[in-house]
């Protein structure tokens, strides 16, 4: 029945709870992310203000992508400024600073659907002073946010450019709207071919025949283990670039299945699953112990990423031949592959419950599959578990109390 549902959700666009489903197949926003986004082109460096929702997308694509160093690589740099933290804030600061100079253009971005975080306003204010110092610093300022929010009416009296997002598109499920594809359209990412690989997956997950439908299927072995008593998902990602899918993925479980009332809002049910991240091979070195021997309270899904055209050979030279045998000659995608391989059999031997997606190409349409695979299972998981995807009320009460303790000064 949740199938029908989101088909006909589908039909009715932005104005139900699925309304994010929407956004791959929207061309006025991408028209509209574009021809700001191409005002940018020349802009040495990004800075983007926002939390949760508002910029584990964004750092999921860029990192995936680009790689964790990305700055350090690329032309064009992008920092991000989430919780608040004086170190950081002052690091990108210096950054920006160091742009001004060179009399290269920052372009800062702020990312709130609800116009009203604590940490992203706070920062927003901080970085917006040392923006100033930019000329046309105004037209440089990128205001994201819902329609008639707070932020939405600063933007309008400081005439910034600013992008709407859709009022029923939830934090987490806003990675296809402005709030992903403004700032990765400025960094050059292909956010047609993200968009692309959405609809295609998002097509399979349409489907009716469970067998052919990976997200009610993920949703269905999800379910299963977890009646079956195991609490724990852990995602295991064997590329140290995936880190940020983790990231992401973990807020999308954690706030669209972790619930204190079933669906009506009616029973206290205290549901949930806990989503745990590791990374291949680096965690193998600290937490297979615990994985292997430890309590079995966990289902496993390993994600790999096989685009390697790796031309990076292990000498053949036997000068450490009696320390680490069997490498010499092969790539390090082989020794990555043996490590991999060695895992799964390993899994398998000792009856761990996992599965596998292999993405086959490090490329912005395989992300935009996978992110789009992710948000429809857990739809379909919050349907089997009987709780709302969409919404987070526990989640707003520290953000109360925070905002009653800072008007108290009681600090
Ligand atoms: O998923 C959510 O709705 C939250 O995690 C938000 O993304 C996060 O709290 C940030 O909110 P906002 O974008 O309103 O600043």
């Amino acid at each position: 029945p949740e199938i029908d549902k989101v088909k006909k959700a589908l039909k009715k666009k932005y104005e139900t709870a699925y309304a994010s489903l929407s956004l791959p197949h929207d061309t006025k926003q991408l028209r509209a992310v574009e021809t700001l986004a191409k005002k940018y082109k020349k802009a040495g460096a990004l800075v983007v203000v926002g939390i949760g929702g508002s910029d584990l997308g964004i750092i999921a694509i860029v990192e995936a992508l680009r790689g964790k160093e990305h700055n350090v690589m690329d032309k064009k740099e992008i920092y991000f400024a989430e919780t608040v933290d004086p170190f950081s804030i002052e690091q990108i600061q210096s950054k920006m600073k160091e742009h001004q100079k060179k009399k290269e253009k920052v372009v800062l971005i702020i990312i709130s659907k609800s116009g009203g975080t604590t940490e992203p306003l706070v920062n927003f204010q901080v970085l917006l002073k040392t923006h100033k110092n930019q000329k046309n610093w105004k037209s440089h300022t990128v205001f994201i946010t819902g329609k008639g929010s707070k932020l939405s009416q600063a933007a309008d009296k400081l005439d910034c450019p600013q992008l709407e997002i859709p009022p029923l598109v939830g934090g987490r499920y806003s990675v296809f709207s402005a709030v992903g594809l403004f700032p990765l359209a400025v960094l050059g990412v292909d956010v047609r071919a993200l968009l692309k690989g959405a609809r295609d997956v998002q097509q399979d997950c349409l489907s009716k025949k469970t067998s052919k439908n990976p997200a009610a299927l993920g949703a269905a072995i999800q379910f299963h283990h977890n009646r079956k008593g195991l609490n724990i998902f852990n995602l295991f990602l064997f590329n140290p670039n995936l880190e940020h899918v983790g990231k992401w993925y973990r807020q999308l479980m954690g706030e669209s299945v972790g619930k204190e009332f079933n669906r009506t809002g009616k029973k206290r049910v205290h549901t949930g699953i806990t989503p745990i991240v590791s990374i291949g091979s680096t965690d193998l070195h600290s937490m297979a112990q615990l994985y292997f021997g430890g309590p079995r309270d966990k289902y496993t899904q390993f994600i790999t990423l096989h685009d390697h055209a790796d031309k990076i050979k292990i000498p053949k030279e036997k000068i450490f031949a009696d320390i680490v045998e069997d490498v010499q000659g092969k790539t390090v995608t082989d020794v990555m592959n043996a490590i991999e391989k060695g895992v799964h059999t390993t899994y398998k031997k000792l009856k761990l419950p996992h599965t596998k997606i292999e993405l086959e190409k490090r490329d912005s349409y395989n992300l935009g599959g996978l992110l789009q695979l992710k948000m429809i299972e857990m739809i379909y998981l919050a349907f089997l578990l009987d709780v709302n995807p969409f919404d987070q009320p526990n989640v707003e009460l520290y953000k109360r109390e925070t905002k009653k303790i800072l008007k108290g000064r009681n600090l």
